[in-house]
């Protein structure tokens, strides 16, 4: 059988472990999908930094756009990040090509996200994007999928593992704001600019995403009201503590009689709570649909191996021939966002 040839473009935190686990699990890979899964060339900024890869056999393309249009692979993965070039170009070539792409950057998506599923129907590839929110938790399976009979009331939860990262270790250890961040950056849970996580966008940006999928409305980060967690110190955690609450960055996307409201914040949740519990680079997510008990996922939110789980898995999806529309319906059914003002809670 005919391997699904993939590039990567981006060999960095997630981009490196995406080439390892391909490699750890091709047996596996290969009984799963029907046939092998194979990295046949790959691209980043530098040739000759060290990343304790063997790339032996592996192809180096000269630029991600000249590995987007290599008439060799079947599979495009997009590993840089950032809203715009060179990824948006390098996309939009391997889905004009008619080859399937696979992100894991939910600032493009949130972008571009509709111009490029667009070009993903019309091409016949697929835009597979799991990664982008939530890391290694299937949350957009599990809400374009899973949920596609279900109407959804809201979606919330903890989105950014940086965040809760910060947030665990001043409450816990009472360490300073700074250091926490640092040591979330040495991890490979921050974006390459931090202010995105800290800022609460990188938040707002998967809100977006979910959003869409579990409503229906056309992704907006600008439809998203922003607050992050950078102003708060350890005595901020401490006069939560001493009242019987914890602080979390909660993103909160609810269908309200005036629209979709979607918001992020710092939020304080009683400590006996579960959305309490969720420490760490955790994430979770939390689903209230109609006529059923609400549907929470938790798993891990950031970080290299947990991402590269979601990449892999939706290399594996376009390997057996599975080609979900990118926001669980055509782009031309896409609502606009009726969006609704804040209430105060
Ligand atoms: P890194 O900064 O660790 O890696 C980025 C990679 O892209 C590097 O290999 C870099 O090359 C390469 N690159 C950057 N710009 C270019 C360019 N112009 N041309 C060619 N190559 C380029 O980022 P991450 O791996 O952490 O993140 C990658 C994506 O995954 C982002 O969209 C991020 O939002 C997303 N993501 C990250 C998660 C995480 O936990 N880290 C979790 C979920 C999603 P070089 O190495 O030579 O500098
Ligand atoms: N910087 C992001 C976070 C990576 O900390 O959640 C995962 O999307």
């Amino acid at each position: 059988v005919a391997p699904l040839k993939v590039g990567i473009a981006g060999l960095g935190t997630v981009g490196a472990e995406v080439v390892r686990l391909i490699e750890q699990q091709s047996r596996t890979l290969s009984s799963r999908c029907g046939r092998p899964v194979r990295v046949v060339a790959v691209t980043a900024r530098s040739k000759a930094k060290k990343r304790g890869l063997d790339l032996q056999g592996i192809d180096w393309s000269k630029n991600p756009l000249e590995l987007a249009s290599d008439p060799r692979i079947d599979c495009f993965v997009e590993l840089m990040g950032g809203a715009g070039e060179p990824a948006l170009s390098a996309i939009d070539t391997a889905l004009k090509a008619g080859k399937s792409v696979v992100t894991a950057n939910k600032a493009l998506i949130a972008k571009h996200g509709l111009k490029l599923a667009k070009a993903a129907e019309q091409f016949g590839g697929a835009l597979n994007f799991e990664a982008a929110v939530g890391a290694a938790i299937p949350i957009v399976k599990t809400l374009r999928e899973g949920l596609a009979g279900t109407s959804v009331n809201r979606v919330y939860g903890i989105l950014n593992g940086t965040c809760n990262y910060i947030l665990t270790r001043m409450e816990q250890e009472g360490l300073s704001f700074a250091e926490c961040l640092k040591d979330a950056q040495r991890l490979g849970y921050a974006e390459a600019n931090p202010s995105f996580d800290v800022d609460g966008h990188d938040t707002a940006q998967k809100l977006a995403i979910l959003a869409s999928l579990a409503f229906g409305t056309k992704v907006s980060q600008s439809a998203v009201y922003v607050e992050g967690i950078s102003s708060i110190a350890p005595e901020d955690l401490r006069a939560a503590a001493d009242l019987g609450f914890r602080v979390k960055l909660l993103g909160v996307a609810v269908r309200t009689a005036k629209g979709i409201e979607q918001r992020v914040h710092p939020t304080m949740v009683p400590k006996t709570s579960s959305i309490a519990q969720v420490m760490g680079v955790t994430n979770a997510v939390t689903i209230d649909g109609e006529g059923i008990p609400p549907i929470t996922l938790v798993g891990p939110g950031a970080g290299g191996a947990a991402t590269a789980s979601a990449v892999v898995a939706d290399i594996a999806d376009v390997a057996r021939g599975i080609r979900a529309l990118p926001f669980g319906r055509p782009v031309e059914r896409l609502r606009a966002i009726a969006k609704a003002p804040m209430e105060r809670h």
